[in-house]
């Protein structure tokens, strides 16, 4: 049984929280939040609850951290629990500067730790499909694709964390990130990007597109949390192959032949859930099978390696570079 200690009980904590009481090798034994009531939510009767994440890292009695705070929280916290030998889940994104990302990297370097970075994508039945036809070169090769993370701005971050561009690096470095990390994931590093951005009335970048040049292959993104409060949240691709077109968006994945034909595609869920907590996500899906692979790997005593840390640095540190490129996440 692998002990669990859950740190920061707000969105992301309570969908964390959620999916370990369906994981059968885990137990949340300790769960920390400065917001008693967001702990004691999620704690069931024989979880300890300590007031800060500082407190749980130095006393509880746990394998691996679980780190659910706001982005700015993230480096202090993860370094914390490498130094004290704990094995880490730290959610997306995994540091919000360069700095931080190295030093977390020496970090893990120094201590050994195993870190797991929540780029949940890597673990999402339709972007694995996506990887799958590019690895095996079913339909041909990839010639463009088009990714998209659209939503209104998030209204439930504690103390507004996420519009404070210092605090979250703005829906670049929170939501943007997303595919980032997946185009990647798929493709390695590109050959060039160029980024544009739509900005509000304060100078904070609120809208972001990025074309990534990989040989002759072009990848558009596109990431916005300034829609109105009644859009809803809408992740979506288009991805050209050579012989088919894979899509996903609001009427589902599907598949248009090159040589004509569309077909609705049924993925087997590894897993699905309810979620209860609110947020802009209908299910479990990817977060937990992310923990659950997190988990199976440390009971086989093996090393989690399809989302390492070396992987959530580098792809904040391609974000940062996007951001930089314009002028900055606030101008
Ligand atoms: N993978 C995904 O799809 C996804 C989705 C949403 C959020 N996230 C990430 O998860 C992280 C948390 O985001 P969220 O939306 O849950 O934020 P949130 O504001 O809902 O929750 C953060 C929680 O941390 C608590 N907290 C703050 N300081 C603390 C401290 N020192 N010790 C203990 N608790 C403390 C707050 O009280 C709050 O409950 C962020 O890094 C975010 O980018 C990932």
């Amino acid at each position: 049984m692998i002990k669990v200690g859950l740190i920061g009980c707000g969105f992301m904590g309570g969908m964390h929280a959620a999916c370990y009481k369906q994981i059968k090798n885990a137990k949340l034994v300790a769960v920390a939040d400065v917001r008693e009531e967001k702990a004691l939510a999620v704690a069931g009767e024989d979880t300890k609850v300590y007031a800060t994440g500082m407190e749980l890292i130095e006393n509880a009695d746990v394998d691996v951290v679980d780190i659910c705070l706001p982005t700015y929280l993230h480096t202090a916290h993860a370094v914390a629990a490498m130094k004290k030998g704990k094995k880490v889940f730290l959610e997306k994104p995994a540091c919000l500067t360069k700095e931080e990302g190295k030093l977390l990297l020496d970090v893990q370097k120094e201590t050994g730790a195993i870190v797991q970075v929540g780029q949940v994508l890597r673990f999402m039945d339709e972007y694995l499909y996506l990887k799958k036809l590019n690895d095996t070169k079913e339909y041909g090769k990839l010639i463009s694709a088009t990714l998209a993370r659209k939503s209104p701005l998030p209204g439930w971050a504690w103390e507004g964390w996420l519009h404070d561009t210092a605090k979250s690096g703005s829906v670049a470095h929170d939501m943007h990130i997303h595919d980032v990390d997946f185009v990647r994931f798929l493709l390695g590093e590109p050959d060039s990007f160029k980024t544009t951005v739509a900005r509000d009335k304060d100078g904070v970048l609120s809208h972001i597109f990025t074309s990534f040049v990989y040989g002759s292959t072009c990848v558009n993104t596109e990431a916005t949390w300034d829609l109105p409060a009644d859009f809803p949240f809408s992740p979506s691709f288009l991805l050209k192959f050579e012989k088919a077109t894979i899509v996903n968006d609001a009427q589902g994945l599907r598949k248009y032949l090159s040589d004509g034909g569309c077909e609705e595609i049924k993925l087997e869920p590894a897993f699905k859930g309810e979620n209860d907590i609110g947020g802009n996500i209908s299910d479990l899906g990817g977060y937990y099978v992310e923990l659950k692979y997190f988990i199976d790997k440390l009971d086989a005593g093996e090393t989690p390696d399809v989302a390492p840390l070396s992987e959530g640095v580098k792809s904040a540190n391609l974000v940062l570079d996007e951001v930089a490129s314009v002028g900055g996440a606030k101008i």
